[in-house]
C-alpha cells in the first residue's frame, strides 16, 4: 500500500494505475476508521482494480462549536486498517495541502440541503460538497463509495455529481450496525457503555416505524409520535429531529407514499448521532 500526503504524489500513483488499465475507486473518509468504512473498502475492492482511501478531517464542514478540534485522528491505526483491508493507496493530506489559501470557491447544492441535518448544521453540506468536488478532481475516480448512514450526504453528493456532469458513479452501501442495532459511527467513541445502550433506542424507533408502515399506517405524524415516545423514555437522549421525507426531494410528507426516508438525529452526551431507514411503501 502506498501513502500519499500531497496532491502531486496521489495523482502520479493514480496515473500509473490508470496507465496499466486499472479503474479507480475512492472511499472518502475523515479517518477514525471502523467496520462501516471497511465495508465501503470491501465494496470498492469488488468493483475497482485500484482502491484509494482519502483521510482528511475537513474543517469546512464543521459548524462553529462542533467537534473539529476534538475529532479523533488515529492516523497510524487508520493506515494499518487500510493495509489489512487491501487498500492500494491512502491519500492523507494536511489542511494546507487541501486549502492552501483562503477558500473562496464553494459548491452548493440547493433544496436538498435545506431539510434534516441542513437545518441544524448550516454550511455543513457546502463544506462536504466542496471537499468531495476537490477529492473527485484530485483522484478522478470511476466510482466513489459512501455509506447509507449519512443518507442526506449520499443524496446530495449524487445530485451534485449529476448536476455538474461529473464523470463518476456514486455507490451507496448499507449501514453497518452494532449487535444492539446502533449504527456504527466514528462519533460512537464519545459514548460510554451506558450511553451506547441508550443509543440503541434510535434504531428501535426506526424499526417501530418500519413495522407501522408495513402494517399500513399512512399518517406520518402518527408514526413520528410513536418514535418520539420511544426516544423520550430515555433521559440521556435529546431529540434534534425525527423526520419522514420523500426519498428524492427530502421534503417532509404527511402521508406515506412511494419511497420514503425516515431520519433521526439526537444528541447523547457530547455525541450527535444520526440514523435512518429507506423504505419503499409500495412494496
Ligand atoms: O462522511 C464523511 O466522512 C465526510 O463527510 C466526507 C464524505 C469524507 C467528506 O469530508
Amino acid at each position: 500500500m502506498e501513502a500519499a500526503e500531497t496532491i502531486q504524489s496521489i495523482r502520479s500513483l493514480i496515473k500509473a494505475a490508470r496507465d496499466s488499465g486499472k479503474n479507480i475507486g475512492l472511499v472518502p473518509t475523515m479517518g477514525a476508521l471502523h467496520v462501516g468504512h471497511i465495508s465501503l473498502i470491501e465494496a470498492a475492492r469488488k468493483k475497482c482494480d485500484y482502491v484509494v482511501v482519502s483521510i482528511f478531517v475537513n474543517p469546512t464542514q464543521f459548524v462553529p462549536g462542533e467537534d473539529f478540534e476534538k475529532y479523533p485522528r488515529p492516523l497510524e491505526d487508520d493506515l494499518d486498517i487500510c493495509q489489512k483491508a487491501g487498500v492500494d493507496a491512502v491519500f492523507a493530506p494536511a489542511q494546507g495541502e487541501m486549502y492552501p489559501v483562503e477558500n473562496v470557491t464553494w459548491v452548493n447544492v440547493e433544496k436538498l440541503t435545506e431539510s434534516l441535518c441542513g437545518q441544524f448544521r448550516p454550511g455543513h453540506f457546502q463544506g462536504v460538497t466542496t471537499v468531495c468536488s476537490k477529492l473527485f478532481n484530485i483522484v478522478a475516480p470511476d466510482i466513489a463509495f459512501f455509506g447509507q448512514k449519512d443518507a442526506q450526504q449520499a443524496i446530495v453528493i449524487r445530485r451534485m455529481a449529476a448536476d455538474l456532469n461529473m464523470s463518476l458513479s456514486i455507490v451507496v452501501c448499507p449501514t453497518i450496525r452494532e449487535s444492539n442495532g446502533l449504527a456504527v459511527s466514528s462519533r460512537n467513541m464519545y459514548l460510554s457503555e451506558e450511553q451506547k445502550k441508550d443509543a440503541a433506542n434510535i434504531y428501535k424507533s426506526l424499526q417501530k416505524c418500519h413495522r407501522m408502515i408495513d402494517t399500513g399506517v399512512k399518517d406520518a405524524s402518527e408514526i413520528i409520535d410513536e418514535m418520539r415516545n420511544i426516544l423520550l423514555k430515555v433521559p440521556s437522549i435529546e431529540i434534534e429531529y425525527i423526520s419522514i421525507v420523500d426519498a428524492d426531494t427530502l421534503q417532509s410528507i404527511d402521508h406515506i407514499t412511494g419511497k420514503v426516508l425516515i431520519a433521526v438525529a439526537v444528541r447523547i452526551g457530547r455525541a450527535r448521532l444520526i440514523d435512518n431507514i429507506l423504505l419503499d411503501s409500495t412494496k
